[in-house]
């Protein structure tokens, strides 16, 4: 039993997608949850400067003696989970690629055609191919997608908006006809708040989110390693950004619904000091 704080984070909004499924399968676990909404997008930054964030929020989520690092970022986990797992190796770091290649392998079958779409950082890395072809290594269609502007519409809140359908058409028409996909990953936590879009577009393509996959990869570790929390449980949960927009509070009202007040949710102002 072990009632230290889950540390999540993201460059944004995006990691908030993740947090509804972990609140909800984990009742007695408290998170601290870092969005850098000064800094996003990562994913069109550079490796190195992705890395040096990276470190600079495992030294913040460490500092308050999380059990757990959990990046809800697919940028952070194709470029700097390693840098981060050697940085901290006596706390448990996670993130999203291996736990979505294994839903992977669990759902398609070798004719499926799967479309990863993601920012351009984590597609250079080339991590989900790998990833995926290591846990399935019959299924063989795959395709990466940057979509480099969806990022920064999701955190302006444009979503159910003319602009946002214009924009998924532009990157993905073509590119689910050429390759004739069935099925997309959304190798970006900020996308899943575009998935009523992709529905609605694309009706009858399967969609599989990383969000959800880090959240159910989070409880496994968890109980492997004995360190769920029990409920007894009594801290606050504690959400941090490093730009307090309204945006910010807007989508975490919206994602956790009533769960908002019901889980005694602190949010808070953190300048990292790299700007
Ligand atoms: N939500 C992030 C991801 O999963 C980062 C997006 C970005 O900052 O570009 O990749």
């Amino acid at each position: 039993m072990d009632n230290r704080y889950i540390g999540i984070f993201d460059s944004g909004v995006g990691g908030l997608t993740s947090v509804p499924y972990i609140m909800d399968l984990f009742p007695n676990e408290r998170v601290i949850f870092f969005g850098d909404t000064a800094r996003t997008p990562y994913g069109s930054k550079a490796p190195e400067t992705i890395r040096q964030f990276t470190l600079e929020i495992g030294a913040f989520m460490a500092a308050h003696d999380v059990k757990l690092m959990a990046a809800a970022c697919n940028t952070i986990s194709a470029t700097s989970l390693e840098v981060l797992q050697a940085a901290y190796p006596d706390i448990p770091v996670l993130g999203t690629i291996d736990a979505t290649s294994q839903m992977v392998a669990a759902v398609c079958s070798p004719s499926d055609r799967i479309g990863i779409l993601a920012t351009k950082a984590t597609v250079s890395t080339e991590m989900y191919p790998k990833a995926i072809r290591r846990a399935a290594p019959e299924v063989t269609h795959l395709y990466q997608k940057a979509c480099p502007m969806f990022v920064p519409l999701i955190e302006e809140g444009i979503v159910d908006h003319p602009i946002m359908d214009m924009t998924i058409h532009y990157y993905l028409d073509d590119f689910i006809r050429d390759n004739r996909i069935d099925t997309l990953v959304l190798g970006c936590t900020h996308y899943p708040l575009i998935s009523g879009n992709l529905r609605r577009l694309y009706p009858g393509i399967r969609l599989i989110s990383s969000s959800k996959e880090l959240a159910v990869a989070l409880g496994n570790e968890l109980r492997d390693r004995d360190l769920q929390a029990d409920e007894t449980n009594e801290r606050e949960n504690i959400f941090y950004a490093s730009d307090l927009s309204d945006s910010f509070l807007r989508m975490t009202r919206q994602l956790l619904g009533d769960g908002a007040k019901k889980r005694n949710i602190r949010f808070k102002n953190l300048d990292l000091g790299g700007r």
